[in-house]
């Protein structure tokens, strides 16, 4: 039995990748490349020794689907692939609307009629949308994202429980990542953002490495300890083995139908300025900033109780916020132009 991967190529499922061919999971990616490299497949081939089958191909596209399902015996899929660009999504909504939630309708469709039922999505903290309490728990409502790239997340957990409801054979997870961060300690495979960074980690590596002259906080008068905002940043190695581990229990899940959620997080949120200065810090590099007007719609703080996760899937993070800049800096500055 193979695990499809969809978006294998990108940060986070490369990552995952390597993790399930290290517990000899047999891969088959399927990635279009938008927003990453065969190179990240071909080094996750190189720290591994292990093939990986690649399918140069869209979600979007029930004939690839189709075909892919036909020829490997797929038993399993774990689904990355999506934009994830917040500010982009508010402008061309269509385009994450088409890519993200047609695109995982066409792929549920295509798993439906090749009779596979194992599906693991990755959801993010931003279901829990704007005005939910912290820490976030599975418990709370899906709530109200405010952007396009949000509310495609909320949607797409809404289809996989209508899916169950319809199809008892049906068994979804969806993992509910916080701020994930980090990289391979090998250095060899990490975040690759194509033009400007969105994300505030690789934003700081690339101020460090040279390829931009400073950071701008986005806002200090927020209501916490130090003025600005609080999240829950995650290694993603440990964020892959959280997959891993999702896997190994759906896979022994007997009575299980329908769909189970999980935050994935550390449960410990970490401020802007903190995680500059731990940079600062650990890597003895300079980070010059300035702070700026606060950027539309940012919350002050999030943080997960990632409790269930540990009871039910004997998951918790290993890794501390100083291997996290440690290791997003040794990926950084081995790589200073990314995979290029
Ligand atoms: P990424 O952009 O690095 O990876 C996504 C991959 O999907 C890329 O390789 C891209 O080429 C591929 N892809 C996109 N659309 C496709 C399509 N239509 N067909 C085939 N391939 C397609 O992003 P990532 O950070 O690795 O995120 C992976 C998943 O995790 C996404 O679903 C994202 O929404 C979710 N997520 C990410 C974060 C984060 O901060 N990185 C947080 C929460 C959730
Ligand atoms: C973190 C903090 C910024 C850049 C986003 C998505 C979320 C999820 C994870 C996918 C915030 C500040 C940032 C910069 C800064 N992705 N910052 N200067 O916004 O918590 O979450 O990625 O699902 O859906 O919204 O992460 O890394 O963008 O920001 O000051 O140049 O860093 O204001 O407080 P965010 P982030």
């Amino acid at each position: 039995m193979k695990i499809l991967v969809t978006g294998g190529a990108g940060f986070i499922g490369s990552h995952t990748v390597l993790a399930l061919l290290e517990s000899n999971y047999e891969v088959v990616v399927l990635d279009n490349l938008c927003n990453s490299t065969y190179v990240a497949i071909e080094r996750v081939e190189a720290l591994t020794g292990k093939n990986i089958s690649f399918i140069h191909g869209d979600i979007n596209c029930s004939n690839t689907l189709q075909q892919l399902f036909a020829e490997y015996d797929i038993g399993a899929v774990l689904h990355f692939a999506a934009l994830k660009a917040v500010g982009e999504s508010v402008q061309y909504p269509y385009k994450y609307y088409e890519n993200n939630v047609s695109g995982t309708l066409c792929l549920l469709q295509a798993m439906h009629y090749a009779d596979v039922n194992m599906f693991i999505f990755s959801s993010s903290a931003t279901v829990y949308g704007e005005t939910s309490v912290v820490p976030y728990t599975e418990s709370l409502a899906l709530g109200s994202p405010s952007s396009p790239y949000g509310a495609s997340k909320v949607m797409i957990e809404r289809m996989l429980a209508d899916s169950a409801i319809a199809h008892p054979n049906f068994q979804a997870i969806s993992l509910r990542y916080f701020n994930p961060i980090g990289a391979h300690p090998s250095g060899v495979i990490g975040e690759d953002p194509k033009g400007i960074p969105n994300n505030l980690m690789p934003y700081i590596t690339q101020v460090a490495v040279g390829r931009r002259k400073k950071l701008s906080i986005f806002g200090n008068d927020y209501p916490t300890k130090d003025g600005t905002c609080r999240r829950d940043y995650i290694h993603v190695v440990d964020l892959a083995e959280g997959h891993v581990k999702a896997l190994d229990w759906l896979q022994k899940q007997t009575e299980f139908s329908g769909v189970e959620a999980f935050n994935l997080g550390t449960g410990t949120p970490v401020s802007v300025l903190e995680m500059v200065d731990t940079f600062i810090v650990e890597t003895g590099q300079n980070v010059p900033y300035e702070f700026s007007p606060r950027r539309s719609g940012d919350l002050p703080e999030f943080w997960a109780d990632s409790s269930k996760a540990q009871k039910e899937l004997g998951w918790q993070t290993q890794l501390t916020l100083t291997d996290m800049v440690i290791d997003t800096w040794r990926w950084q500055k081995n790589n200073p132009n990314g995979y290029e």
